[in-house]
């Protein structure tokens, strides 16, 4: 099946497809996600049996906006300042289950656990997905579990292979995941860092408490395992000079050179960076180098969330 090009008639064609119970890859701002009826048990277990996901590990909803999801969450005045504040965009929110969202057909999507995590994306085609479609959708990122995401429709591809429907957004514009906050405990929690900085978050509701610290191989996000976003060559952080086969992964102006190596941001600006990322370590492992060495990377703003998939990424 080829790759669709988002013209009005294919994305109904998948809206029809989504309803009907299959699954598609559809472009979100942050990364693509593969999508299913959250309210279908059948249609989400396609998802954890594409991905070879392990079943403890919940989906996000997709909703067109904040009224929707209320129809399934229950949002605190804190919950509702987030969602204000940075929805549509990059922003998952951990809510309390409330009205629809108490029904058992979202069992398999929160995969038993008590919460509902919820998220407006901004993405103009995966909002015209979700209005067309009239469903909630369920959605991880569109890759094989524990691989690279994917921020172009030929990552998905290569994932997944000619069978999967997908929608061709371009390149997404964040190219990182969406920051979760988990708005269920005292304090907001982050849960993952993402394409919404922490600082912004705080500038509204003060000082995030933190889940890292916490046992990474029983995290309390149950995605965040330590080994994720994995490549096939192994991955060296923090490399200061490149070893003979190894690839090189640079961040900003360097004298370092390799024969296979791409550049995350020549001027160092980690928006940049975070676009790049993922793409590159599939360019650079697709060349099977001995080893992607990676230059430190700032641990500021976006810098924290790059830090954190390339930190994953190099656990073997
Ligand atoms: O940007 C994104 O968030 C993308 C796009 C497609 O929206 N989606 C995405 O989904 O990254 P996924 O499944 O790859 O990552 C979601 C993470 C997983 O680590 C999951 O364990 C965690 O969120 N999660 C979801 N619901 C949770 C909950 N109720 N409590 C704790 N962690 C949760
Ligand atoms: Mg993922």
């Amino acid at each position: 099946m080829p790759i669709f090009a988002p013209t009005s008639e294919n994305i109904a064609h998948i809206a029809a497809a989504l309803a009907a119970g299959e699954i598609a890859a559809l472009p979100t701002e942050t990364v693509y996600g593969l999508a299913a009826d959250a309210t279908n048990p059948w249609a989400v277990l396609k998802i954890y049996e594409a991905k070879g996901r392990p079943r403890f590990n919940p989906l996000i909803v997709h909703v067109p906006n904040l009224t929707e999801a209320q129809r399934y969450g229950a949002f605190s005045e804190l919950a509702l300042r987030l969602a204000n504040a940075f929805w549509p965009g990059p922003l998952t929110l951990i809510v309390e289950r409330a009205g629809e969202g108490l029904d058992t057909k979202f069992d398999v999507a929160r995969a038993g656990l008590g919460s509902m995590t919820l998220r407006v994306p901004a993405h103009p085609l995966m909002q015209q997905v979700m209005q067309a479609c009239g469903k909630p959708l369920a959605a991880p990122s569109a890759n094989i579990s524990g691989r690279i995401s994917s921020t172009l429709a030929a990552h998905v591809a290569a994932d997944f292979g000619e069978d999967m429907l997908i929608l061709d957004g371009g390149a997404c514009t964040q190219g990182l995941e969406s920051t979760i906050i988990d708005c269920t405990t005292p304090t907001p929690t982050l849960l993952r860092a993402g394409a919404l900085p922490r600082a912004a978050i705080e500038a509204r509701v003060g000082p995030l408490a933190d889940a890292t610290g916490t046992n990474p191989t029983a995290p309390k996000a149950p995605g965040m395992l330590l080994q994720h976003y994995a490549p096939s060559a192994p991955v060296r952080l923090n490399a200061t000079k490149v070893r003979a086969g190894e690839a090189l992964l640079a961040f900003g102006p360097t004298p370092l050179y390799a024969p296979l190596m791409r550049n995350l941001s020549l001027r160092a600006d980690l928006a940049e960076a975070a676009l790049n990322v993922f793409a590159m370590l599939r360019e650079l492992d697709s060349q099977n180098p001995a080893a992607i060495a990676v230059m430190p990377i700032p641990h500021e703003g976006l810098g924290e969330a790059i830090n954190d998939r390339l930190t994953r990424a190099a656990v073997r």
